[in-house]
């Protein structure tokens, strides 16, 4: 390399140094006078939608992808005690063990099948308070289980990986968790929740529950279980102005009832299933009225075709806001 091509080289690494403090400056909250002495503060909300990454939802579907290839390698599905669950789950370890998590296999039996829940652990931050977030990573038999749950899966890892790009160095202790046999009852987190000591049980700060977040008709659900947690979500959407319900539909449906069950604090997003979507929902949100949220919700046609880039791209970037707030 020339020595001209080095020093371009290195002021462009200075100025990307720059416009990092700029931003950190921001994400701080500065007095008001001295950032514009017109303006009012920046509210707190729209600081850290600046500290937080834009999730790239083209690697989101990178991930699908995989996990599309996977079932089709597998009979179609990665269902629990099947081969694709199993690849599944070696699938995303393996992006986490590079990007320099600690991560943990925990097995478990249903059925007679062996079952798997893989948690990472990014290293650092205060473990008497964990944020906490996940998916389930099980399909039904019935097919490949790209937005149940791959868009989950695929939105909790690529958070997780933008939190090792990021060198994020949270005040909490960050954990995700991709649970198996969700389908069979929600298996895999209970025999988690139920591996935990009290103590251990209490230092989960919050537990927050991916399950559907690419549907193709999506609706914006928020879970409403905690109050602030509930805010924090709620805060994303309303600076990107969409429009946001509270989830009704899966009151214990999903991973996040073992947590509940045991006083953990939890909140999550759910883009809808096989209910219909009303005319009022249409006009709010798009999509087609009278039909499903998910007309292939447990069906084999529930592949990458099956997705709605919108939906997928903000609920990943609202995990990492979540995560991003949460933490610090
Ligand atoms: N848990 C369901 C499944 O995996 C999906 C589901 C339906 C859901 N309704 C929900 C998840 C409401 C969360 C909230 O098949
Ligand atoms: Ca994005
Ligand atoms: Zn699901």
């Amino acid at each position: 390399m020339s020595s001209s091509g080095r020093s371009l080289i290195r002021r462009a690494a200075i100025s990307v140094t720059a416009a990092g403090a700029v931003v950190a400056t921001l994400a701080t909250a500065a007095p008001a006078a001295q950032l514009s002495p017109a303006g009012p503060a920046p509210a707190p909300a729209a600081a850290a939608v600046l500290a937080a990454p834009d999730i790239p939802v083209a690697n989101v579907k990178a991930h699908l992808s995989q996990l599309q290839s996977i079932a089709t390698a597998n009979s179609g599905n990665r269902a629990h005690g099947r081969p694709g669950y199993k690849a599944s789950l070696d699938y995303i370890k393996a992006k986490l063990d590079a990007a320099g998590f600690t991560t943990t296999v925990q097995q478990f039996t249903s059925g007679g099948a062996t079952g798997y829940n893989l948690i990472a652990d990014w290293p650092g931050g205060d473990t008497d308070n964990v944020v906490f977030a996940g998916s389930h990573l099980d399909s039904v038999t019935a097919g490949p289980g790209i937005n149940d749950n791959g868009s989950g899966s695929a939105g909790v890892l690529e958070t997780a990986l933008a939190v090792s790009r990021a060198g994020l160095k949270p005040t909490k202790h960050l954990r995700f968790g991709w649970w198996g046999a969700e389908e069979l009852g929600m298996v895999g987190s209970r025999y988690y929740v139920n591996s935990l000591s009290t103590a251990n049980r209490a230092k989960i700060d919050s537990y927050l529950n991916f399950d559907m977040i690419g549907s193709p008709n999506p609706g914006y659900f928020v879970y409403d279980d905690d109050t602030r947690l509930e805010s924090v979500f709620k805060d994303f959407f309303a600076t990107k102005g969409v429009p946001t319900e509270i989830e009704t539909e899966g009151d214990g449906r999903s991973d996040h009832a073992p947590f509940k069950n045991v006083g953990v604090p939890v909140g999550g997003l759910f883009s809808g299933a096989e209910t219909t979507k009303t005319a009022a929902q249409a006009q709010k949100w798009g999509g087609t009225s009278g039909q499903a949220f998910d007309r292939c919700y447990h069906r084999s046609c529930d592949t990458t075709a099956n997705v709605n880039d919108t939906a997928l791209d903000r609920n990943s970037d609202a995990i990492a806001y979540a995560i991003w707030t949460l933490s610090s």
